[in-house]
């Protein structure tokens, strides 16, 4: 048998006596990919940044190519040959690609200890033919690639320095279609190429797709190690999250009632078609389309994040005035952002106080002092009602994990009493069984006569809980279907068509 590239044994780590990894146990082969895959909260993150040196561990031991190894600082895992790709992508959008690949190495000039420019560019050009892009993006500003090629050029990073591991959290939850079959392939590529990959993903077709052997993480344990293709996604989840997931899609139907929301000529920008849409209640509307396709713009226009060009907002019949987010609240609108990280939290405050913090207004006595019992008991139900983990609502935003800070984001408008709701990306990042709460709150609220729009690029998501689609490509509707007549051709026809 082929001897493991890396090997983790017995590994434990606790956050104060919150008891995060208790005792993990996998290795990777070389050339493998290696998926890790479980609840939000499970410690897949924690995990990772203990094989990256960013935290250390309590108690375990890594072996590398065989040799024990300890791991104290970003810089020993590099030297080890581990490069980490996180989430939230580690580059400088104002320096040009080849300036990021070469950040804090850049090559010096031997005689007079200049950067050696043109040495720079041409080695970062060979990286991206390698990477399937053109050389020509080598002095191009970061800034004005798309998030896809940005997450490229951390995996450039990774090339150069020869890394024999390099660790993926979750690469895929921000890219469009597109970008996310580039990746595919590049994965495919580098593990052709002997370079093994540990692969963090909630999204179980592409674990499918990629995966060689999957480990499977729950409540701190490493459950089992299985060979991805002689496994399927149910016997995956069974075993992370104890028991089998009946329903994937809970939806409901409801009586289609009358026009509770509409855009009427709306015009995010003066060069985009006006958009006219309404919304009834007892229907979700899904809107679907590309990454880019104006569908977060048009969200944020309504929510007066952004300005717009023109047109009318009209909830209930009557036109309601929006220039500003404020306007927006108290006009009954509520925006789940995708983007938790810079708008949905404040991360260094604790959860109670980020759960209401849409509608303080509502915990402020007649004395205007917050009513910060009122507070905690609210932030407590949500907690409950979204099994959100640990369910400590004392501890700051910052130290939950990805998925749990997501289900915070939709607590916080839960608790506004908001009408229309406008979902973006609400499950992006969350784990299949804490969807699938997510899809029964959405139920709740057109039970309880809300209006709920929802944006996703998850198809199956949208065809399984939506009642109409309505697809978005370049600021405009190219289709508008009712559930039952939609299907995933249709869908990625309106959304590709002229482009
Ligand atoms: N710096 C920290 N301080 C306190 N607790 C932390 C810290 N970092 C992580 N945790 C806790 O460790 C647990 C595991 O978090 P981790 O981010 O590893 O989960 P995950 O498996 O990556 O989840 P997700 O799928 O949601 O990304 C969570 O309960 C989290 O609140
Ligand atoms: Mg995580």
């Amino acid at each position: 048998m082929t001897k493991p590239l890396l090997e983790v044994k017995e590994i434990y780590k606790s956050f104060a006596n919150n008891h995060v990894l208790k005792g993990v146990n996998f290795n990777v082969l070389p050339g493998e990919v290696h998926v890790l895959l479980g609840e939000n909260g499970a410690g897949k993150s924690t995990l990772i940044k203990i094989l990256t040196g960013a935290y250390s561990m309590d108690k375990g031991t890594i072996h590398w190519e065989g040799q024990a190894v300890k791991i104290h600082t970003p810089i020993e895992a590099m030297e080890l040959g581990i490069a980490t790709i996180y989430q939230e992508l580690n580059v400088i959008k104002e320096l040009t690609v080849y300036e990021n690949i070469f950040l804090g190495r850049e090559v010096k000039n031997s005689k007079m200890g200049l950067l050696n420019r043109k040495q720079m560019i041409e080695k970062a050009q060979d990286l991206l033919i390698r990477l399937g892009q053109n050389p020509k993006l080598a002095t191009v500003p970061l800034g004005q690639l798309g998030l896809g090629q940005q997450q490229l050029v951390e995996i450039a990073k990774a090339l150069i320095l020869e890394a024999k591991l390099i660790i993926m959290d979750e690469p895929t939850s921000c890219l469009s279609g597109r970008e996310v079959e580039q990746l595919y392939k590049i994965v495919d590529q580098l593990r052709e190429e002997g370079i093994s990959i540990i692969f963090i993903s909630h999204r179980l077709e592409e674990i499918q797709r990629l995966g060689d052997r999957i480990t499977i993480l729950r409540d701190g344990y490493s459950v089992e190690t299985l060979p991805v293709s002689e496994t399927k996604p149910d016997e995956w989840i069974e075993l992370m999250v104890g028991r089998s997931l009946e329903e994937k899609f809970p939806k409901k139907q409801f009586e289609r009632g009358d026009v509770g929301f509409s855009l009427k000529g709306f015009t995010v920008e003066a060069s985009h078609a006006p958009i006219d849409l309404d919304v009834h209640y007892g229907e979700i509307v899904g809107l679907s389309g590309l990454v880019g396709a104006g569908r977060t713009e048009l969200a944020r226009a309504i929510f007066g994040a952004d300005k717009r060009a023109g047109g009318k907002i009209v909830i209930d019949g009557k036109e309601v005035k929006i220039t500003n987010p404020r306007q927006a609240i108290d006009a009954g609108i509520a925006f789940i952002t995708e983007d938790r990280k810079s708008e949905g939290l404040l991360l260094d405050l604790p959860l109670d106080i980020n759960v209401c913090l849409a509608n303080m207004k509502k915990f402020a006595g007649r004395t205007k002092l917050l009513n910060l019992n009122k507070m905690k008991e609210q932030a407590k139900r949500y907690v409950k009602e979204m099994q959100i983990r640990p369910n400590n609502i004392e501890l700051n935003a910052r130290n939950f994990s990805g998925g749990n800070q997501q289900k915070v984001v939709i607590a916080k408008w839960l608790c506004t009493n908001a009408k229309v709701f406008i979902f973006d990306e609400p499950t992006r990042g969350i784990d299949v069984g804490a969807k699938v709460e997510v899809y029964r709150l959405m139920n709740k609220l057109v039970e309880e006569g809300k209006i709920v729009i929802m944006i996703s690029s998850d198809l199956p998501e949208i065809l399984g809980m939506c009642d109409r689609v309505i697809v978005m490509n370049t600021g405009r509707i190219t289709a508008d279907l009712p559930i039952a007549q939609a299907t995933q051709e249709q869908v990625m026809k309106a959304a590709t068509i002229g482009l």
